[in-house]
């Protein structure tokens, strides 16, 4: 099998760093990282390492650069390429006004392939290796979807909107179509090659009682299937679901009648959530995906990092593309950064980059493959710029230690810092100076 080998500053989380301290993470100067075929073969300091590297093998030297892992992006949504900058209105008109719309086009495979090709493109610019994505309400939307990625071999989750009412006609399935056309879904890319298959009823609102039931008969029958929807995001949307569901004691009690809550649950926003549903996200193992740059441009609130850390809620970052304003997860952190200072709490820099990597991992419980660079995971991981741009590169120039130089990259870095991402053991993306 070929080998890569790599020379370069290296990072990479085996903990989070806030709980573990310097053993949360390990950081090498001067590291190898020894890549065969798609795996991780080995990680470690130069020095030690150098040495088993064969005279022949081709050392590939990066300076100025850090190499870690690909980021996990835990809530996307891939249809809404071109949703993004839509202006003026909060969630329910946003829907209405410009995201359904948008989302009727995607009844056209060709129009669904060429989206899902440039999604794809633009997410690995960013250094993004995996995600968990949104497909629409048509089932061709995510073969399309699976399509594209399985040619770049990137490991992705997707699945298939679950929607049958307060929608256009145009976007609405019904219980049973829905049920039988993620059935098929799951049957067909569920764990073939590095695809993966989630459950995706939109929300409560768009989702008949008998729908969500659905939902969690699917989740029985194929247990290692992931679950993704939206939670609490918006406060009208909170009282239209607490109409909706008079049965429900508050909004994640409906998803919960119905089984949707596990380990492999992945709740999107989360913002105006009461103790006692903190108290069952953190009972089921279900986690929170955090998405400020959505939650900013739509005006939904501002997610409580601390309240969920002193309630041991799992939360990791998501970008919400199209509510949220960027594919770049750098972009991302310094708007989480800037959403905790609003509630005075601290994210540091270190807790950020393990959010972005080992953390995304473990919300969806793949961090046996993915996340960290260690021997025998998946070889995802990404080459960061420390000289991007004369800005970057000028301030990155003064920081004194790696925490000054991750926070710098996370405020003023965007795709442009992403000198390569590599996929399954391939470089996938080499930055151009024209990008
Ligand atoms: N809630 C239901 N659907 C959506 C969506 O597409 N985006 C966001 N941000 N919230 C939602
Ligand atoms: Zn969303």
């Amino acid at each position: 099998m070929s080998l890569t080998v790599l020379r370069g500053e290296i990072l990479s989380f085996m903990d989070d760093p806030d709980k573990s301290g310097e053993q949360g993470y390990v950081h090498f100067h001067d590291g190898i990282l020894v890549v065969e075929g798609d795996k991780i073969k080995a990680v470690g300091p130069a020095e030690d390492l150098l040495s088993s590297v064969s005279a022949d093998t081709v050392v590939l030297e990066y300076q100025n650069k850090l190499i870690m892992p690909g980021f996990i992006d835990t809530h996307i949504h891939y249809p809404q390429v071109d949703v993004l900058a839509s202006y003026g209105e909060q969630l329910l008109e946003w829907l209405n006004n410009y995201t359904f719309p948008t989302e009727r086009q995607f009844s056209d495979p060709q129009h669904a392939r060429e989206t899902a090709d440039f999604f794809l493109d633009e997410l690995i610019k960013a250094g993004t290796t995996t995600a968990l994505v949104f497909g629409t309400v048509h089932p061709q939307s995510v073969e399309a979807f699976f399509e594209a990625s399985e040619l770049r071999n990137t490991r992705m989750i997707c699945g298939k909107v679950m929607m049958d009412r307060h929608a256009p006609d145009f976007l609405c399935d019904t219980a049973e179509a829905s049920y039988q056309d993620s059935k098929a879904l799951i049957e067909q890319w569920h764990g073939r090659g590095r695809q993966l298959y989630a459950v995706t009823p939109r929300f409560a609102i768009t989702s008949s009682d008998e729908q969500l039931q659905k939902a969690g008969q699917l989740l029985k029958e194929y247990p290692g299937v992931f679950m993704q929807t939206h939670l609490s995001e918006n406060t009208d949307e909170v009282d239209f679901v607490q109409k909706l569901f008079p049965g429900a004691c508050d909004y994640l009690d409906v998803y919960d009648q119905n089984g949707l809550l596990s380990g492999r649950s992945v709740f999107a926003h989360g913002i105006h959530l009461c103790e006692r549903e903190h108290a069952r996200l953190r009972e089921t193992e279900s986690s929170i995906s955090f998405c400020p740059t959505s939650n900013l441009f739509l005006g939904s609130g501002l997610l409580d990092l601390a309240q969920l850390e002193k309630e041991q809620v799992t939360y990791s970052m998501g970008t919400d593309v199209g509510g949220g304003t960027s594919f770049s997860m750098l972009q991302t952190l310094n708007e989480a950064y800037k959403v905790a200072q609003m509630r005075q709490y601290k994210l540091s820099p270190l807790k950020a980059f393990y959010l972005a990597t080992l953390g995304g991992a473990r919300a969806l419980k793949l961090d046996h493959l993915i996340g960290s660079l260690q021997p025998e995971r998946e070889a995802d991981f990404i080459v960061l710029d420390y000289a991007a741009t004369p800005l970057i590169k000028r301030r990155l120039s003064k920081c004194k230690n790696l925490e000054e130089r991750l926070f710098a990259l996370m405020i003023l870095g965007d795709d442009r810092s992403v000198a390569e991402t590599w996929v399954a053991g391939q470089c996938l993306y080499q930055r151009s100076q024209n990008d």
